[in-house]
This record gives structure tokens, C-alpha cells and sequence, in this order.
């Protein structure tokens, strides 16, 4: 039975997809508030702890949760808060599992075709934050995670992909003025198409070797330009090392 790690299990996509995963017999590991939260490493790093001390193989980590905040918040280590939720800490837990993704595992991060400019020193300037800015960089910065990720990840033999759910119909933006909330949700989809994706990019064999891609539903898409800098991917992902102060991982 393969086991799959699955952050932002209470969310849209993330409800859908551990639906399609348990349909298809996997062996689910929910990481979600409260106990798990993504604001903090600290509680990062003791769900890492767990799930290293039991040593199972992880065959697929998805990175479903996200956050949209209209304000400046922080997190619980002083840093803006979406920064840490979508990229931060995904970033973070992914790596601290590196030994049970090791000969196989793959590594799918559910993100945006978002262009927007990741620069780390704006992201987490309080007087210059822009909560959609934000958000959009956030989203790119996983696109070029995945990228950098699936380079580094190679020698241990693990894949790393990202995936595109289109629009769907959840509350990250509740907290959008109600006019642009109303026509996003004319223009969405419910999520169980999205979670059977993820289900099948995350089991099917036919997708095991698969790496670097950027998925929307299952065929693969062009990713933004601006992500694609291999330079700017490798400084994001030492910048993302120092803050999170991480020692080891890919
Ligand atoms: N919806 C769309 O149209 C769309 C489009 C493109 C990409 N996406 C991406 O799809 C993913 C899922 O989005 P969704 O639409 O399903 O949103 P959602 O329904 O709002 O789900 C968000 C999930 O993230 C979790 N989360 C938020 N903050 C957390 C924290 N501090 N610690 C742990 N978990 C936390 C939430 O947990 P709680 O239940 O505890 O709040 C929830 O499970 C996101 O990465 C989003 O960027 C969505």
C-alpha cells in the first residue's frame, strides 16, 4: 500500500484528493491543524521528526496548502505569513523528509502560472507589502522550488513536479471583497476533478519518472518564463535554506 504525505487536507483540492487517494488504497497521512501548522517550522519540524522516526517510505508528498491574506501578518518565527505557508515551509518539511522520499518518492507541489517577481527581501518588507503580490510570488516561488528541487533531487532518486488545479471553488480567497468573489466562483470548478489528478500523478506508474514538469489536470504546461531562470531558482533555494535554517536536505 503506498503511503502519501498530504498538506491542506481540510481545503477544496485537498479534501478531493485524499478522497481519490484512499479510493485508490493508499495509506493517507493527513498533516493538519492543529496539530500540524504550517506557520511555524518548529511544528514543521516535529511532524518531520515523527514521520522520520517510524521510517516508512514516503511514495508521494503533496504540497496542497495555502493561504491568502489580504493583510501583513506574521508567522510564528517573525516572518510574513504567506511567505511562510506556500513556500517557506513546504520547503522546509520537504527537505527534512529527504530520506524517506529517497529512491522513488515524488514531490508534487499544487501552484499558479504565476509571473510575479520573487524577490524575498520585498516579500517580507512590511511597508512595501502588497497581499496579492504576495500571494502571486509565493505561488511562482513554488513553480521555481519544483524546478530546482527536481535538478537536486536526482541523485536520491526522487522526482519533483507542479501542478496547476485550474479554478476551483474553495475559500482561499474568502477574504477577497465579495464582487471578485462572486465571478471567481462563476468561473470555477468543483475540486474532485483536481484531487483525481493529483490521485493519478502521485500513484500511476505511468507517472513514476516523470520530473521538473508543470502539470494542469494531467497534460503538461508551459510554465511562466519568469520561473524558468535556473540562477534565480538556485538563489531562491539558498536564500530558503539560510531563513529556514536548514542544515542537509537535497
Ligand atoms: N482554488 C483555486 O482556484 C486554485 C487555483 C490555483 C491554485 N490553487 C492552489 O491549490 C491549493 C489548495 O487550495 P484550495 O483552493 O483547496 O484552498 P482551501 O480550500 O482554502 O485549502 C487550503 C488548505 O490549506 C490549509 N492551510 C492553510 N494555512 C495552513 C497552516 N498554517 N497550516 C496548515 N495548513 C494550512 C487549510 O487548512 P485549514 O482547514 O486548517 O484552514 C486548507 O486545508 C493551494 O496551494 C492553492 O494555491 C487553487
Amino acid at each position: 500500500m503506498p503511503t502519501v504525505v498530504v498538506t491542506g487536507a481540510t481545503g477544496a483540492v485537498g479534501a478531493a484528493t485524499v478522497e481519490s487517494l484512499e479510493r485508490r488504497h493508499a495509506n493517507v497521512v493527513k498533516l493538519s491543524r492543529p496539530d500540524f501548522d504550517l506557520s511555524s517550522f518548529a511544528s514543521v519540524r516535529a511532524a518531520a521528526r515523527e514521520l522520520n522516526r517510524d521510517r516508512t517510505h514516503i511514495d508521494a508528498l503533496l504540497l496542497i496548502a495555502a493561504v491568502y491574506a489580504p493583510a501583513y501578518k506574521k508567522s510564528a518565527e517573525g516572518l510574513e505569513l504567506m511567505l511562510t505557508v506556500n513556500h517557506l515551509a513546504p520547503f522546509l518539511l520537504t527537505n527534512l523528509l529527504r530520506d524517506r522520499l529517497e529512491g522513488g518518492g515524488r514531490v508534487i507541489t499544487v501552484a499558479a502560472p504565476s509571473s510575479t517577481r520573487v524577490d524575498l527581501a520585498r516579500l517580507m518588507d512590511r511597508d512595501r507589502f502588497s497581499a496579492f503580490h504576495t500571494f502571486g510570488a509565493t505561488k511562482a516561488a513554488n513553480l521555481m522550488f519544483t524546478f530546482e528541487l527536481a535538478r537536486r533531487a536526482k541523485r536520491w532518486d526522487v522526482r519533483a513536479n507542479a501542478f496547476h488545479p485550474g479554478h476551483v471553488r474553495s475559500e482561499l480567497m474568502r477574504e477577497q471583497p465579495r464582487p471578485l468573489r462572486f465571478v471567481t466562483r462563476l468561473l470555477s470548478r468543483d475540486p474532485e476533478r483536481a484531487g483525481q489528478d493529483l490521485a493519478e500523478l502521485a500513484l500511476s506508474p505511468a507517472k513514476a519518472g516523470t520530473t521538473g514538469w508543470f502539470f494542469k489536470g494531467l497534460k503538461r504546461i508551459d510554465p511562466p518564463r519568469s520561473t524558468l531562470d535556473e540562477g534565480q531558482q538556485a538563489a531562491l533555494w539558498r536564500r530558503s535554506a539560510e531563513l529556514v535554517e536548514l542544515e542537509g536536505g537535497f
